[in-house]
């Protein structure tokens, strides 16, 4: 769920709803905003849908002015998408409006000892029940911050919540557990938000606030405790981009835009990290030993990330000469994995919220091992409870399902990959050079890729009736293919799936009947292992079966064109370097075939792009 809040001389509404417009990426079937109106009233609006249904309905039905407020739109977990259930919530006397992100675990048994004590409830959400027992603690008589420190003690599970009282206009209270909150500073204004994405048009200064953490803020003051309402030491950064970043600028989705970034997400991602033709990771200088002594990578992550991390293991294994396993957050966690001090646990994701991977990390640990992770959101939490953070220089991810974000995570798992390879001795440095270069050679090479864009297009608009699409690959066009399978079923809704395709004959080759489309990632011919040639063999068997061949292929492979329809080309790149480059038409096609069926390619039905719930 998206998160904002606002006090300062500004409309609050203004403020929420420009806040909530760009975190709307994080959940959008339903938004809600509460504001203390410059008459004391307490006033609320929340509608099901997405945020322009709420828009609409404040543009019809305006909310008085306020300067203080709370805004909120949702990714359902307790309870559909209702009005009722969006949030704020209300406590019994109306007067104290909450909003939630993340799960209330116990909410139950709260919600029973609130029954039992005579309260009604409107909604079937946990965030109520916190709602109503922050009404029953402000009775009390010590303000809304006290009342909310005693209610968040009672939580378990994970939550960020923000609250305000009629009775304390320019005043909005969070705490966290778990889930996300940053605090932005402004002049004579301040602001929270689920990321900093909430307030970057007003402000680029920043606080990250910690686990088990309260904050309090005025126009003209921050304070931030621990839940006992001790003092805690917070650090400020500075968002390093601007608002802009995060717009459309011209481009007819995000989607589109973040797709055609793909050059300089790469790019960026390299700058600063080459020295004298070795890559030299200056945010892992002091754990050099750590680094030499680990004798296991585990690569934890979800989604498309995982993705990445499975291209990661075939270079960092290959250059590094360590063991990689590359396993989904949420099975890692629950299996008893044996780890000690020198494994090393690489945690990949995005947002760096997303609670089934944070969860890992804290598993890992918890038991011992080592932590790294690589993340596209400064200060996130995954970044701040690792040992280090490898950083993805990517640019804002607005759109929901990831692309340039990928891309910049294989980058950065190669530019690990090589940094080991240099510490552990393992890849000569001549070779390292020409490793480097290749790296630096991808954005030009993406960019050249992205001018088939039309062409895929016409290819896509051709398969919009698809009912099923199957990828396959082999070596790192595994995983692109896995991705390109999982970028059609998030965006066009289409039963797709990626396989390895050595292991096309054990099961999945029984799905071939004619006219089945079948993309086929194809290693290059100039590759010494042979590959090729086997997947042009896997090629003719699905062939043989009336498979439809969709080949994406290196400029100048002739060999393929016997036997496929369409041949999508990308230029010529040493083979552990052809994933950032073969994912690119495969992102392409998934989004032109979602704008075929009339989709809304930046969010599609029932995704959030950070999960900060288990
Ligand atoms: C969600 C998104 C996916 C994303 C995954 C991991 O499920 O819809 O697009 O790949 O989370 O996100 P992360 O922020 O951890 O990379």
């Amino acid at each position: 769920c998206g998160i904002v809040g606002y006090v300062g001389p500004k409309s609050s509404l203004e403020v929420l709803l420009g806040g909530l417009r760009r975190l709307e990426y994080r959940g959008y079937d339903s938004a809600g905003v509460a504001v203390i109106a410059d008459d004391g009233q307490l006033v609320t609006r929340k509608r099901a849908g997405k945020l322009a249904v709420l828009e609409s309905d404040l543009a019809a039905v305006p909310l008085p002015e306020g300067t203080t407020g709370i805004g909120h739109t949702r990714w359902a977990t307790h309870g559909g998408p209702t009005d009722v259930n969006a949030h704020p919530h209300l406590s019994a006397d109306g007067r104290i409006a909450l909003i939630h992100n993340g799960i209330i675990e116990n909410f139950a048994s709260l919600k029973q000892e609130l029954v039992d004590a005579g309260c009604t409830f409107d909604s079937e959400t946990d965030t109520e029940v916190a709602a109503k027992l922050l009404g029953r603690e402000y009775e009390q008589g010590d303000g809304i911050a006290a009342a909310l420190a005693r209610v968040v003690a009672r939580l378990e599970g994970a939550f960020t919540l923000l609250a305000v009282h009629q009775d304390e206009p320019g005043v909005v209270v969070g705490a966290r557990r778990n889930s996300p909150l940053v605090i932005g500073l402004g002049e004579g204004e301040n602001f929270l938000g689920s990321d900093v994405a909430a307030f970057v048009e007003h402000t680029r200064r920043a606080v990250a606030i910690g686990q088990d953490q309260i904050v309090v803020i005025t126009p003209d003051s921050v304070t931030v405790t621990d839940f006992e309402g001790g003092p805690v030491e917070v650090h400020e950064f500075e968002v390093s981009w601007d608002a802009s970043a995060a717009e459309k600028g011209g481009w007819s989705s995000f989607m589109a835009k973040e797709i055609s970034e793909q050059p300089e997400a790469v790019a960026n991602t390299i700058r600063g990290r080459v020295v004298d033709e070795q890559v030299v990771l200056p945010e892992l200088e002091g754990l050099d030993e750590v680094l030499t002594d680990i004798d296991r990578i585990i690569i934890i992550a979800c989604g498309t990330a995982s993705y990445s991390g499975l291209v990661g293991k075939y270079a960092i294994e290959k250059w590094a000469r360590v063991p990689v396993e590359v396993e989904l957050s949420h099975e890692f966690r629950y299996r008893d994995p044996v780890l000690s001090e020198r494994t090393l646990v690489v945690s990949i994701s995005q947002s760096g919220e997303t609670m089934d991977t944070l969860m890992a990390v804290k598993y890992a640990i918890a038991n011992g091992a080592r932590t790294l992770s690589i993340c596209n959101t400064q200060g996130a939490t995954i970044a701040r409870e690792s040992d280090a953070v490898v950083y993805t220089h990517a640019g804002p991810e607005v759109a929901v399902a990831s692309t340039k974000a990928f891309v910049a995570q294989i980058t950065a798992l190669y530019l690990f990959g090589l940094h080991l390879a240099r510490l552990r001795g393992t890849v000569e440095q001549g070779r390292a050079a020409e490793l480097v270069a290749e790296l630096r050679a991808v954005p030009d090479k993406i960019a050249k890729v992205l001018e088939s864009a039309d062409e895929i297009d016409q290819l896509a608009r051709w398969m919009s009736d698809s009912r099923a699409v199957l990828f396959l690959g082999r070596h790192v066009g595994y995983p692109i293919a896995l991705e390109g399978a999982l970028k059609l079923k998030e965006l066009a809704y289409i039963h797709a799936e990626g396989f390895a395709a050595g292991e096309l004959k054990h099961g999945p080759i029984a799905l071939i009947e004619p006219g089945q489309p079948v993309f086929v990632v194809v290693p290059s011919p100039r590759d010494p292992g042979s590959l090729h040639s086997k997947v042009v063999s896997n090629i003719q068997e699905i062939r043989a079966r009336g498979a439809r061949v969709l080949a994406v292929a290196e400029e100048g492979d002739v060999a393929v064109l016997p036997f496929a329809d369409e041949v999508i080309r990308i230029p010529l790149a040493a083979p552990l370097f052809e994933p950032l480059l073969t994912v690119v038409p495969l992102q392409l096609f998934a989004m032109s075939l979602a704008t075929a069926k009339g989709l809304d390619v930046d969010q599609p039905r029932n995704l959030a792009k950070s999960v900060t719930v288990e």
